[in-house]
Order: structure tokens, then sequence, then C-alpha cells
């Protein structure tokens, strides 16, 4: 077992948005969490990554076991060079070229050399195919090729697991493919991912397992032709008919 969590609480005032989730990821998954808008998909990768603080529950990843409610700085360090994320809206420093976007982890994050984290910056963009985007800012790429630098600013620190939110869903339908393929790519390499995605073809070629995630809680979990084919919560059903995509 990588990454276990335990009954993961968080509140924001009075609005409970994680109702206690319990989620396991083995050593090279891939688990796609899909699931309505708003029922707190986000929220629970930012507990997992620290960009929140659970108002209880704890985590047991590699060998380290976290209260997340009080974790210690060191805790969170650790953690965040041994796990990355995607996000949604890229999350690229405009003022900073794709090269830079990826290195920069490495130099401060890692006290790589800047040089040495300059080649290995070369490397993660060369396989994502924009190895000749490397003195390009963001503003002069396309959205998915921002995405593709988020990614690869992501694989760079060789992280245990990778943590992706939506990382489609503000492209252009032409330039979702492009991620997709790189993404899944990453998975037929063996990194250990957990995916929330809109993308249910992608959820059902791809992942090891799904979750069907709402209002809170995971409702459903299973292999994908468990969960798109013989769904058993009503809750899944209806998520799924009302999204009447073809997967
Ligand atoms: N920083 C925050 N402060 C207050 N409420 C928040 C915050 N972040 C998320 N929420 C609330 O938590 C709920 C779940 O949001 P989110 O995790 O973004 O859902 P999802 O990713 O599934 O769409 C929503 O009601 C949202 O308004
Ligand atoms: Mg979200």
């Amino acid at each position: 077992m990588l990454l276990e969590l335990r009954d993961i609480e968080k509140t924001f005032k009075d609005n409970q948005v994680l109702k206690g989730i319990d989620l396991t990821v083995e050593q090279g998954e891939v688990v796609a969490i899909i699931g309505p808008s708003g029922s707190g998909k986000t929220t629970l990768l930012r507990n997992i990554n620290f960009l929140e603080t659970a108002n209880s529950g704890s985590m047991t990843f590699r060998d380290q076991n976290i209260d997340m409610a009080r974790p210690s700085k060191e805790q969170i360090l650790w953690t965040r060079r041994h796990m990355a994320m995607v996000f949604q809206n890229y999350n690229l420093f405009k003022n900073k070229t794709a090269l830079e976007n990826i290195s920069e982890g490495l130099v401060f994050g890692q006290n790589m050399a800047k040089k040495e984290a300059d080649s290995l910056a070369e490397i993660a963009l060369d396989q994502v195919g924009l190895l000749d985007k490397k003195d390009f800012y963001p503003s002069q790429l396309s959205g998915g090729q921002q995405q593709r630098i988020g990614i690869a600013r992501a694989t760079v620190l060789n992280p245990d697991i990778i943590l992706f939110d939506e990382p489609t869903s503000a492209l252009d339908p032409e330039l979702v493919g492009t991620v997709l393929r790189d993404m899944k790519q990453l998975a037929e390499q063996g990194q250990t991912m957990i995916v929330v995605t809109h993308q249910m073809s992608f959820a059902r070629d791809v992942a090891d397992r799904v979750m069907f995630f709402a209002d809170g809680e995971i409702l459903e979990q299973g292999d994908a032709d468990e969960i798109f084919d013989h769904p058993k919560n009503d809750r899944t059903k209806q998520f799924l008919s009302a999204i009447a995509e073809d997967y």
C-alpha cells in the first residue's frame, strides 16, 4: 500500500465538505474519481497535499503516519517532495518560461543545481513533446500545451504519486486528447496516480479503479466495468445517465 487515508473530514464554516473519506492506493495504481461538481473532489486532493488542513483523519504515505489535522512542518514538506499535483487551471508562473516552470521545483524544493535541474526539465519537456517550446512563456502557449507543461512539472520531481484535478476540463475539446495521451503514457510507465476527471472514456480506458464521489463521500468504487456497466448505487446510476456520454 502506497497511500492510505482514514476518515478524513473537512468543514468550511458550517459546511461539511468531506464526510469521512477512506481511500487506499496501491503502488502503480491509477484511481479515477468521478462525481458531480461541488461534491468535494478538489477539496479531497488539496487535503492530501496539505493545501488545506483537514479537521480530522489520518494518512499513511509510504512509511509515514500523519495526523491530517496536525501535520508537522517536516511532514508537509516531506509529503510535497514525494507527491505532485496537476491543477485544473495549470497554475504556471506567467513570468517564467516553460523550462523555468519545470526546473524551479527542483532548484527550490530539492536544492538541485540549476544546470542539473535544467537538463532534467528538458527531458521532462521532451517526454510531453514540447522541448521546442522550452523558452516560451505560458501566454505564448495553448491551454493544452500549458497543461502538458504542468504534467512535466509534476513528473520531473519523480513523485511517488501524482494527483490530477480535472486536468482537461479547462481545455478546448480538440486539445483534450493530447493531454490524455500524456497521462495514459504515464500510467503505462507505472506512475501511481489519482485522477479526478469528467472524461469517462479515459476513466474506463486507463483507471484500475473508479470511485464515484458525491456529497463528500465515496459512494461506490470498483473496476470500470462495475461502475460504468453495473453501478449499484442509485446516485451513481443517476449521475451516469445525466452525463449521457458515450463511455
Ligand atoms: N476554501 C474554501 N472555503 C469555503 N468553501 C469551500 C472552499 N473550497 C471549497 N469549498 C466548498 O466546498 C464544496 C466542495 O467544493 P470542491 O471541493 O471544489 O468540489 P468539486 O471539486 O467536487 O467540484 C463546495 O460547496 C465549495 O463551495
Ligand atoms: Mg473540483
